[in-house]
């Protein structure tokens, strides 16, 4: 298995994802908070890149039936049901829905990388699950951490690194890693005790503080809490019956 990631969220090149897996990792915080809606029992999730999209998805479907989540500037969009704080997608509010989510970079990765053979939903909640699940597809794996604003995001990376790392250590059958995965894996073992840390560090955890969200970093920070693997397939993000 050869496993590559990607320090900026441009598209990848035309073909190269189409024998590969691919994961995408936005843990401050919509890839969290797509595992926290499928864990707490949403339906499945659409991930949309504007804020009039996801209106005009919302006017398909029974209101009833879905649930309009995601933020701007990090806070909730005017109309929308819920913000992007994981914490706020209980059980109560979305068992049985579907979520018509947009949030400024993790929903639209998911549009980058929509060539992907597989496309799964990674967050430090499932990073173990989503490490098993790469080792049973046993593909070539690209690691497609969201980015903030198309830039590098250091909170992301370092999920990224531990996926790497678990995989590395679990995985049976030979593995490549590319320099930037190296780096990334690194990066990991340097927050391996404190991810938190890395959150306090990067520029959107910072960001996130100033506008309020200071507990949204320590929720996200908890590893292993679900052994979910929700995956997108055409364009909706599904846990796959096993
Ligand atoms: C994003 O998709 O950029 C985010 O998850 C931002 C946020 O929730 O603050």
């Amino acid at each position: 298995m050869h496993i590559d990631i990607q320090f900026v969220p441009s598209p990848p090149q035309p073909n190269f994802l189409s024998k590969r897996v691919a994961v995408v990792i936005d843990v401050l915080r919509a890839t969290s908070t797509m595992v926290q809606a499928m864990s707490q029992g949403a339906l499945e999730i659409i991930p949309v890149a504007t804020v009039e999209e996801a209106f005009q998805m919302a006017k398909v479907f029974p209101r009833n039936s879905i649930i309009l989540g995601g933020e701007r500037e990090s806070k909730k969009i005017q109309g929308f049901d819920l913000g992007n704080s994981p914490k706020e997608y209980v059980m109560e509010k979305v068992k049985g829905k579907k979520l018509i989510l947009t949030t400024t970079n993790g929903t639209k990765a998911f549009h980058l990388v929509s060539s992907g053979k597989e496309i799964l939903v990674g967050s430090f909640f499932n990073i173990g699950a989503v490490a098993k699940r790469c080792i049973e597809l046993d593909r070539d794996l690209l690691i497609f951490p969201s980015g903030d604003e198309r830039n590098f995001s250091l909170e992301d990376t370092v999920c990224g690194g531990m996926l790497i790392q678990l995989i590395t250590k679990k995985g049976k059958n030979p593995i490549v890693l590319t320099d930037a995965s190296q780096c990334a894996q690194i990066l990991y073992q340097r927050f391996e005790t404190n991810v938190l840390e890395a959150f306090h560090l990067s520029s959107h955890g910072k960001e996130l503080i100033k506008r309020g969200f200071e507990d949204d970093l320590v929720y996200c920070a908890q590893v292993n809490m679900t052994n979910m693997v929700p995956q997108c397939k055409g364009g909706v993000i599904r846990v796959p019956l096993t």
